[in-house]
């Protein structure tokens, strides 16, 4: 029987609403509106979609979003000065600098540089820790966004047999984690496989839930997975340009051939991506409700 398609596009809309009610209220209770900055280093054209999808999401929302483009040549100092002065910012609670970066700007450095509370991509090393450890967070949006898929498409986690293809620190490590907790969403079985796996295979056959994080497309074809897997496709990769000049997207998933055998399944584009904007949207909101009437104290958990 073809999977059920499992549509981030439907489940993004639902989160909307409610955080649109959210936004409502902290300015109704707190006179607060949430603000996100979002910072692009250089012209990567899928890092400019990226973030133009983002500040399309704020305005459509009611968050106030600030966009700040900086030259590829920007040094590390001033990117470091651009991002104190957005934690000292009143109105901004949520600071996100688009990655990749240019490569002489080191990564952590940058990451490090943003108040964990207004990390609201996850990815300050206090935030990781924290999700390590099971306490409350920013988790970042894609593994959070496939939490959520999972969570409102009833798929049960527990005791499931988890494999995530591809190690990333923005997808593929974050989801183990979470996956491994005790809580909805987790107590799975997870196992994570990556460029250097042997059987790539072995692993992906044995799969009740796969994750392909991997960023080559259609790697996973339909003669690797078992008859009634749940496959989340986390892969956004440009194939091509329509006569109008439009992108080609294609997933990391054999789509066609893993219909075929799946019991569910996220499609490209309209599965994942939505997924890690809007839960760009919620920790934004989150970051304005935990921080209203405060300017940067660390939050206690
Ligand atoms: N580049 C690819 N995905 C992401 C993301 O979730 N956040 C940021 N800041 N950069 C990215």
């Amino acid at each position: 029987m073809p999977a059920k398609i499992i549509s981030g596009t439907q489940i993004a809309g639902q989160i909307r609403e409610d955080l649109q009610k959210e936004i409502a209220g902290l300015k109704e209770k707190h006179g607060v509106i949430p603000g996100l900055a979002t910072i692009l280093v250089g012209d990567d054209p899928a890092s400019g979609i990226y973030v133009g999808q983002k500040e399309k999401s704020c305005r459509n929302l009611g968050i106030y979003s600030k966009r700040v483009d900086l030259p590829a040549e920007t040094s590390e100092k001033d990117l470091l000065s651009i991002i104190d002065k957005l934690n000292k910012d009143p109105q901004i609670h949520g600071v996100l600098v688009q990655l990749p970066l240019p490569e002489h700007i080191d990564e952590y450095s940058v990451i490090c540089a943003i108040d964990p509370d207004k990390d609201v991509d996850g990815f300050h090393p206090v935030n990781v820790g924290k999700m390590m450890l099971g306490k409350r967070c920013f988790i970042p949006c894609t593994p959070h966004g496939i939490l959520e898929l999972l969570l409102r498409s009833n798929i049960q986690t527990e005791g499931a047999e988890v494999v995530i293809v591809g190690r990333s620190n923005i997808v593929g490590k974050p989801i183990l984690n979470l996956m491994l907790q005790k809580r909805p969403g987790g107590n799975a079985t997870v196992t994570i496989c990556h460029t250097r796996t042997k059987n790539l295979e072995f692993h992906t056959k044995r799969a009740d839930i796969l994750i392909a994080a991997i960023g080559r497309p259609k790697t996973i074809s339909g003669d690797m997975v078992k008859e009634g897997v749940v496959v989340i496709d986390v892969g956004v990769n440009r194939v091509g340009k329509t006569p109008e000049g439009k992108s080609i997207l294609s997933g990391d998933v054999d789509f066609d051939s893993v219909k075929e055998k799946a019991a569910a399944i996220t499609p490209v584009p309209g599965g994942v991506g939505p997924m890690t904007i809007v839960m760009l949207m919620k920790n934004t909101v989150e970051a304005a409700f935990l921080n209203r009437g405060r300017k940067s104290e660390v939050r206690e958990q």
